[in-house]
C-alpha cells in the first residue's frame, strides 16, 4: 500500500525544521548506505551526532508517529531514528529496496514500512520525484511540504535526479506489528470502514460487528 499522509507538520513546525536544516552540516549519504545502496545513492545527510538532531526529531518524528493515519497504516512496533536528506542538482538515489534489518546490535529492527516526509515545497526543486514500483506499475510522489508517504520497504523505489533547487526530506523505517504488507492493507481498509461506521451509526449492531472483527483480526495477526 502506498499511502500519502497530508499535513504531518504544520506551517510553524515546517518553518522551524527548515531553519534548523539550513544551518546544520550535511555529509555524503553513502556513509550510511548498505553495500548495494552505496552504488546508486548520491545524496547528502545530516550527521546524527549534531545537537540539533534531537530537536528535529521532537518535531518531525513526534508529529509523524502521533498521526492517526500513520498509526492506522503502519501499525508501528518500532520506529527508527530518521535520516534527514538533502538532494541538490545532480543528486539522485537509483532503484533499490531498503535494507531488511537496521539499527545497532543492541536495538535491531526489521524494516517493514518506509516513510518519506517532505520537508520543503515541490516548487522548490525540479525532478526529485520519489518513484515507487508496484506490480501495477510506477507511482510518482512529489509531496506538499509537511506531508508524508508510506510504502512497503520491500518495494523497488528510487529518487529521480534533482535538476534544479534543493529537495529536503526525512526518511525513516518502521517495524510493524503486522509484518505482511497485504495483511496491513486489509486491516487498514477494515479500520477505515470501522471509523466511518462508528461516526455514522455508532449504536448499530453492524458497527459493533465490524469493530470487533477489526480488533480481533489485529489481535490474531499482531506480533510484538
Ligand atoms: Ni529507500
Amino acid at each position: 500500500m502506498l499511502l500519502p499522509i497530508p499535513e504531518v507538520l504544520n506551517p510553524a513546525q515546517l518553518e522551524e525544521v527548515q531553519r534548523l536544516l539550513a544551518e546544520v552540516p550535511f555529509q555524503d549519504g553513502r556513509y550510511s548506505a548498505g553495500k548495494e545502496a552505496r552504488i546508486v545513492k548520491q545524496n547528502e545527510e545530516m550527521q546524527q551526532q549534531d545537537a540539533r538532531y534531537d530537536r528535529l526529531n521532537r518535531i518531525v518524528m513526534r508529529s509523524l508517529v502521533n498521526h492517526p493515519l500513520f498509526q492506522q497504516a503502519a501499525l508501528p512496533l518500532r520506529v527508527a531514528s530518521p535520516f534527514y536528506a538533502r538532494y541538490r542538482p545532480g543528486m539522485t538515489y537509483g532503484d533499490h529496496v531498503d535494507d531488511p534489518v537496521m539499527g545497532p546490535m543492541t536495538g535491531r529492527y526489521r524494516s517493514d514500512v518506509s516513510t518519506t516526509v517532505f520537508l520543503n515545497a515541490p516548487e522548490d526543486y525540479e525532478g526529485g520525484e520519489l518513484v515507487i514500483r508496484t506490480s501495477y506499475g510506477e507511482t510518482r510522489f512529489k509531496g506538499e511540504a509537511g506531508s508524508a508517504v508510506v510504502y512497503p520497504s520491500h518495494s523497488l523505489h528510487r529518487v529521480d535526479p534533482v535538476t534544479a533547487g534543493e529537495r529536503l526530506v526525512a526518511v525513516t523505517w518502521t517495524q510493524s506489528m503486522v509484518r505482511d504488507a497485504a495483511r496491513r492493507e486489509l486491516l487498514f481498509e477494515l479500520s477505515e470502514a470501522r471509523e466511518a461506521l462508528l461516526e455514522r451509526a455508532p449504536t448499530d449492531p453492524v458497527t459493533a460487528k465490524v469493530s470487533h472483527s477489526y480488533v480481533n483480526l489485529l489481535r490474531m495477526w499482531a506480533e510484538l
